[in-house]
């Protein structure tokens, strides 16, 4: 981190010209570079949440080891504090995902469910994708909160048995509508549905925002600090 902050001081300081300047010579490209170098990890940083303890400190230390790491079609680290903040803040203790890849969202959500009691299960239909994801756990110290599957969650979900009050859905887009309606029974009042990729504007995406959002028996509401979109449809 010492290195970025050397090369932000240069940057911002030293070499503020460069920043600015419309001119793009090869000097001020890799002043642009090595500005965004330097600035996406001290942003990511700033929105972790503070360590408290020890699990703190080992998912924290994870989480930067693997900065810039993911590449799995995982989500941003906004998203990620996001769905840490939303469990928090619902206390929720039961926890399903939809779409493990190889366990970024994972990660945040179990992280926050060690906080309130609470585990997740997670499932993932590629085995190469479940098998990081099992090794990310550990890493990060977080296995013991997590459930995580191997299969097609077009089959699992229906069969799931229990009641949930956390579902973060992020797999096949196309099938958003049947994870939901699969749901719906096995929801707890005020439990939340919370679906990824909602600003992609596709016909299946928007089929499943027309079905939640007029659901009378659940509020949909946006996060719009997530670039992608998430809905968030809770139960009354
Ligand atoms: C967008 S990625 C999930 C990213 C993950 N939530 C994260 O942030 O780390 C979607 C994942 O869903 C998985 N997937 C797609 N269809 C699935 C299905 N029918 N059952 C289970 N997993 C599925 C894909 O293999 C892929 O790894």
């Amino acid at each position: 981190m010492a290195d970025r902050i050397f090369l932000l001081f240069y940057t911002l300081i030293i070499k503020p010209n460069n920043l600015l300047s419309m001119k793009s010579d090869r000097h001020n490209i890799l002043t642009w570079i090595i500005f965004i170098f330097i600035l996406t990890p001290i942003f990511s940083a700033a929105q972790y949440p503070e360590a408290q303890n020890e699990l703190d400190k080992k998912v924290l230390s994870f989480l930067n080891d693997q900065s810039g790491q993911w590449r799995d079609m995982n989500i941003p680290v906004t998203d990620g504090r996001i769905l840490y903040d939303l469990i928090l803040e619902g206390k929720y203790t039961s926890a399903l995902e939809i779409g493990t890849s190889t366990g970024h969202s994972a990660v945040w959500i179990a992280w926050a469910l060690s906080k309130t009691g609470g585990k997740l299960i997670t499932i993932e239909i590629d085995k190469k994708r479940y098998v990081q994801a099992l090794a990310n756990f550990r890493k990060a110290g977080l296995s013991e909160y997590i459930d995580a599957r191997l299969g097609d969650a077009h089959d699992l979900v229906p069969s799931l048995e229990g009641k949930y009050d956390f579902v973060f859905c992020d797999a096949d887009k196309w099938w958003y509508k049947n994870y939901f309606i699969a749901m719906e029974s096995k929801m707890q009042k005020g439990g939340c549905f919370v679906a990824h990729n909602t600003n992609m504007r596709s016909a299946d995406i928007r089929e499943f925002l027309a079905y939640i959002e007029k659901n009378p028996a659940y509020t949909t509401r946006h996060d719009r600090n997530s670039r992608s979109g998430l809905s968030i449809s809770c139960k009354k």
